[in-house]
């Protein structure tokens, strides 16, 4: 286990720019918003002052209005595409112009809990607080607009499950007419079978025209996409971090703070019984355009047992967890293998990734389903043993698949090695 962690380590050493991580160099040189949350866990296991900067760097670049941007363009790289020449937001330091899963809340309660040096954790915690309450107060008040306690994706790009098949038919609706035209460079730097399609890039791209169109204004962009999704995966981790700021806003003695995300939670969870499917034992997206739930079972409808849902549901998604086990060599897969949409090696239709893994075994952990636990943790080690740390695996076979030398990856081993 030493061993492992001291490889782990390698790799966030090497994909460190100082006060902020990489994912992987080449396919994505800047920092990416969730990715930086759940390295700093991972970071605090050798350097606790560094684990704080890695969040502290993301939130120096937050929106006026509350949003944390995806991804930060600290420097200059020719390397990505579509970088802030696409993006246009106008920010002092380039920013994208959509925002990506609230783990922030989440990670920065578990660095305090965890600190050993209690003055720093103190310190940067209450610098955080108010910045990731105005993010969570941003996505209710922009992403929630009848204020239903669920908050909707308006970019594929936002839930970090870029290609799931969850999209895909929400995606007919998305034009690809005066797209301009482009150069992909993801496929420069991975195999273009791993990633998504050129007709999926399209209509990324459009989304971030449409978008750019309107000025990046948060007030209009919601009901003007054309893509609305209520990802119950994406909720989860908002509704978990708000509970967990909750309880870090207790300590610190905010109670206004604690008493507003306590109620975002608490909301959160009732609101998520919508999306919840007998006949697939887990949660479903919903199409706020049509008002329908998509039938795709996709790893973000097992992920809400990140959250604190109600104990039955919790233990319909080990029982799946255990089905999905008896279909695939390598848990938890991206998407149900018996769907003949699944793609083993295409990014989010199929493959296993690590930190999914880590956050639906820490929820059914806390749930009381020690043992399922236990196997997503032994099969996310046997992945990286076997394969190196990838950005993600194939299922079946688990071969490596995406980007190599990933700070995540390596981040979630620290976590699983502990
Ligand atoms: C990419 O470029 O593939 C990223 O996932 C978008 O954030």
């Amino acid at each position: 286990a030493q061993d492992i962690i001291a490889r782990a380590v390698e790799v966030l050493k090497e994909n460190d720019h100082g006060d902020y991580t990489i994912p992987t160099k080449g396919l994505y040189p800047f920092q990416w918003n969730w990715d930086s949350c759940l390295t700093a866990l991972g970071l605090a296991h050798y350097d606790e002052a560094r684990a704080w900067t890695e969040i502290e760097t993301l939130f120096a670049h937050q929106w006026p209005d509350g949003m944390v941007p995806h991804i930060v363009f600290h420097v200059w790289n020719d390397g990505y595409f579509p970088g802030p020449e696409v993006w246009r937001t106008g920010r002092p330091t380039a920013t994208s112009g959509i925002t990506q899963p609230a783990v922030a809340g989440f990670a920065v309660r578990r660095l305090f809990d965890r600190a050993r040096d209690r003055k720093l954790a103190v310190e940067r915690a209450c610098r955080l607080l108010p910045k990731i309450d105005a993010w969570h107060r941003w996505f209710y008040e922009n992403r929630d607009p009848k204020g239903e306690g669920l908050v909707a994706i308006i970019h594929p790009w936002e839930s970090g499950r870029d290609n799931s098949i969850d999209w895909d038919q929400a995606f007919e609706r998305v034009p690809t007419e005066g797209v301009e035209p482009y150069i992909r460079r993801d496929i420069l730097h991975a195999d273009p079978a791993h990633r998504p399609t050129q007709a999926q890039y399209d209509r990324y791209l459009w989304l971030v025209q449409h978008f750019r169109g309107l000025g990046w204004d948060n007030a209009l962009l919601h009901d003007a996409s054309p893509f609305q999704i209520v990802d119950p995966g994406f909720n989860a981790i908002l509704i978990r971090a708000a509970a967990d700021l909750a309880d870090l806003a207790e300590a610190l003695g905010d109670t206004g703070i604690a008493k507003a995300n306590r109620a975002r939670a608490e909301k959160g969870i009732a609101a998520m019984e919508r999306l919840w499917s007998e006949a697939h034992g887990q949660y479903l997206c919903l199409d706020r355009l049509t008002g329908k739930l998509v039938d795709s079972a996709s790893v973000g409808g097992v992920l809400p047992a990140f959250a604190a849902i109600p104990q039955a549901r919790a233990a319909a998604i080990a029982a799946t967890i255990e089905r999905l086990a008896g279909k695939a060599r390598h848990i938890v897969p991206s998407h149900d293998p018996n769907d003949p949409r699944f793609d083993a090696r295409r990014y989010w239709r199929g493959p296993v990734w690590l930190v999914v893994n880590y956050m639906i075994a820490d929820g059914l952990l806390a749930a009381g389903h020690a043992e399922v636990a236990r196997r997503i943790t032994g099969s996310s080690l046997d992945l990286i043993t076997e394969s190196g740390f990838a950005e993600y695996y194939d299922p079946l076979t688990g071969e490596p698949l995406g980007g190599g030398r990933f700070t995540w990856t390596a981040a979630m081993v620290i976590e699983f090695l502990r």
